[in-house]
């Protein structure tokens, strides 16, 4: 009996930490800049332009955010993701979340971080 409870509590603990590696694994994950870009030039690029500048072929009011400035670069990566995820009200900017995966979004993030070092240009 008391081995039967012995199992059912081990058990119970390993799927708890298979769950929290899951989560921790996840929280993590810091985006690939490389897989990011593709998502960037299809999905993003005509608002915000190829340097990232807010200069893309579409404009708005109020205006599409420059990303390589300070004011985007210096929030927090979790600022931007949240941005990205649930978009801006009352702006074109977007809930990207009805769109792409957790992943896909931290992989866009990344690549603007890229954008960020004006570096785009030569990013493989
Ligand atoms: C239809 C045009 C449009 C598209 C497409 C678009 N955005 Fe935006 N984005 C905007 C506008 C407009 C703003 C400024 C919103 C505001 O005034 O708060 C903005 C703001 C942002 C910000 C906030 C910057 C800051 O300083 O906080 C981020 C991050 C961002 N966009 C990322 C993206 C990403 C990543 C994509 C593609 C997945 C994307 N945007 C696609 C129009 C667009």
């Amino acid at each position: 009996m008391s081995l039967r409870i012995g199992a059912v509590v081990l058990l119970s603990l390993l799927s708890v930490s298979a769950i929290s590696a899951g989560l921790g694994a996840a929280a993590e994950y810091a985006g690939h800049a490389g897989k990011g870009k593709a998502l960037y030039v299809n999905l993003c690029i005509r608002c915000h332009g190829a340097e990232g500048k807010g200069n893309g072929a579409m404009t708005f009011t109020p205006p599409v955010a420059d990303l390589t400035a300070p004011a985007a670069q210096n929030k927090l990566d979790a600022t931007l993701l949240k941005t990205i995820h649930d978009g801006r009200k009352n702006t074109a900017m977007g809930a990207w979340k009805f769109v792409l995966t957790e992943e896909e979004m931290r992989d866009v993030a990344a690549y603007l971080r890229v954008l960020g070092t004006g570096a785009n240009r030569t990013f493989p």
